[in-house]
């Protein structure tokens, strides 16, 4: 179980094809060199930054049987922010977000999920807005396929609409996924974001989303 047995015995694997790590999730061509190089890289800076050791003072918002929430705040020690950026940065690689720089940098609340195995295993980074552009269904019918001048898979209403909340980024370690932990992440952060009330998932805005991150806001937001 250990990671690191873990990368020998699928490093040694000579498919010729995909393979997945089942340690650090990255998927790659175990009979190329070069693929099994840049696994052995991302393996390590991946594994290096999802890895928590547990804080002095850490600020759990929700406990789970199989792992906790905590929150970091713009103005906690640099052990947690350094963390978080870490975070962000790997998270940021995957999506291909080129580095964002956040609106209002010190009303950033940043809610980790962490597993059992001490890994940083869930990222949301949330701040407040002021409005919102809400996402049209779908076009459906035969019209749609018309639509090719438009360079999005969807479309935004080009009324604002007031909200509170935007999740500039949500993301799940891919082994992770399909466990709720976005759920659990999101639902934390409507009890969290303001003192004392429970954002309705109106008051709450993705920005940009992934196609995986649509999928997963209509869901959330219809249930
Ligand atoms: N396809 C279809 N439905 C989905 C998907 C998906 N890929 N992901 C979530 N859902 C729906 C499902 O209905 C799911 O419930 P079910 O499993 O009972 O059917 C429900 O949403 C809840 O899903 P969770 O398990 O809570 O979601 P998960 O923990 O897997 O995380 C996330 C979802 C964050 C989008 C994850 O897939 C991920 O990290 N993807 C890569 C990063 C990314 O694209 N993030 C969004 C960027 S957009 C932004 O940051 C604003
Ligand atoms: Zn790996």
């Amino acid at each position: 179980k250990e990671s690191k047995d873990q990368l020998i015995i699928d490093a040694g694997q000579k498919y010729f094809g995909a393979t997945m790590c089942k340690s650090c999730g990255m998927i790659y061509n175990a009979s190329s060199p070069e693929d099994e190089m840049q696994h052995v890289q991302h393996h390590h800076r991946f594994l290096e930054g999802i890895k928590y050791v547990g804080w002095k003072k850490e600020r759990v918002v929700a406990e789970f049987w199989d792992g906790k929430i905590v929150l970091v705040l713009p103005r906690d020690p640099s052990y947690a922010l350094r963390k978080v950026e870490d975070v962000q940065e790997l998270v940021d690689n995957e999506l291909g977000f080129q580095q964002v720089v956040s609106q209002c940098p010190n009303k950033t609340k940043t809610f980790l999920f962490i597993s059992d195995e001490k890994r940083v295993v869930g990222c949301l980074i949330a701040e407040p807005i002021k409005q919102a552009f809400r996402v049209l269904s779908e076009p459906t019918g035969p019209e749609s396929l018309s639509s090719k001048e438009c360079p999005r898979a969807w479309q935004c209403s080009n009324v604002p609409e007031p909200a509170i909340c935007g999740i500039s980024r949500i993301w799940v370690f891919r082994l992770k996924r399909r466990k709720r932990i976005a759920r659990r992440l999101v639902d934390t952060l409507r009890n969290c974001f303001m003192f004392g009330c429970f954002l309705s998932t109106d008051e709450i805005a993705f920005s940009d989303p992934t196609p995986d991150g649509k999928l997963f806001a209509t869901k959330y937001c219809n249930t």
